[in-house]
């Protein structure tokens, strides 16, 4: 597998391997909002770019928007602010089905992330930096992505979680850049996650789901 990524310039360089992949017993991105979940201050605020659309229960483990309110933000009385390009009445549809309460706990913002992430922080109650990210918008190689990092990175809060989805989707590239930038700042202690479509996740300050 790594020899795969390197020969198709997908991956650009060497935590990852099997052993590493193995000693994490998290299968999917329900069971990774529960670990963060542990970790997180009260009033717990957490971004993400791109909105939960699909509403096939066969996904409910999977998808991003319940996932981080069901586990970290209601526990938490946060908030947990959703930059899309467009409103989806399905994201309210999953979450009745799901039975997540979603009111005051959500705040929808429309733009293209990279542009409206500092509007969207001034709309952000109390102004507290975001202690959990997760990323998964535009797909391209990777330099969206990379730009969404550097306009948020002031807005995080010293101690955080940063999610990155679709690592080991083939058909997705959205990852490229940022992922071995991320490696390679030493501030951030990362893994891969072996969720239904691979998540990568840097933790500055906080513990990583590793077996002992
Ligand atoms: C893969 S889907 C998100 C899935 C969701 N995170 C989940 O797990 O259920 C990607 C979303 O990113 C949105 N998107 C694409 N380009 C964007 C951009 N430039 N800014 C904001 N959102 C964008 C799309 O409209 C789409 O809803």
């Amino acid at each position: 597998m790594v020899d795969e990524l390197l020969r198709d310039g997908r991956w650009h360089g060497g935590l990852w391997t099997p052993e590493v992949e193995a000693q994490c017993d998290i299968r999917s991105f329900a069971e990774l909002c529960q670990f963060i979940s542990k970790n997180v201050p009260l009033y717990v605020q957490v971004l993400e770019t791109g909105t939960t659309f699909h509403t096939d229960p066969v996904g409910y483990d999977t998808y991003s928007t319940p996932n981080l309110l069901k586990w970290i933000v209601n526990p938490a009385r946060g908030l947990l602010s959703s930059l899309d390009l467009e409103f989806y009445p399905q994201t309210l549809q999953v979450l009745k089905a799901m039975d997540v309460p979603w009111e005051r706990r959500l705040q929808y913002h429309y733009g293209d992330s990279v542009n409206s992430i500092a509007d969207m922080y001034g709309t952000v109650e109390d102004h507290r930096k975001f202690d959990v990210v997760h990323l998964d918008s535009a797909e391209d190689v990777g330099g969206h992505m990379m730009n969404e990092f550097y306009a948020l990175e002031a807005l995080l809060a010293p101690q955080h979680y940063l999610m990155i989805d679709d690592i080991h989707n083939p058909a997705s590239g959205k990852y490229k850049m940022l992922v071995p930038w991320l490696q390679n700042m030493a501030e951030y202690d990362c893994m891969q996650v072996p969720t239904a479509m691979g998540t990568f996740l840097a933790a500055r300050g906080l513990p990583l789901p590793r077996k002992t």
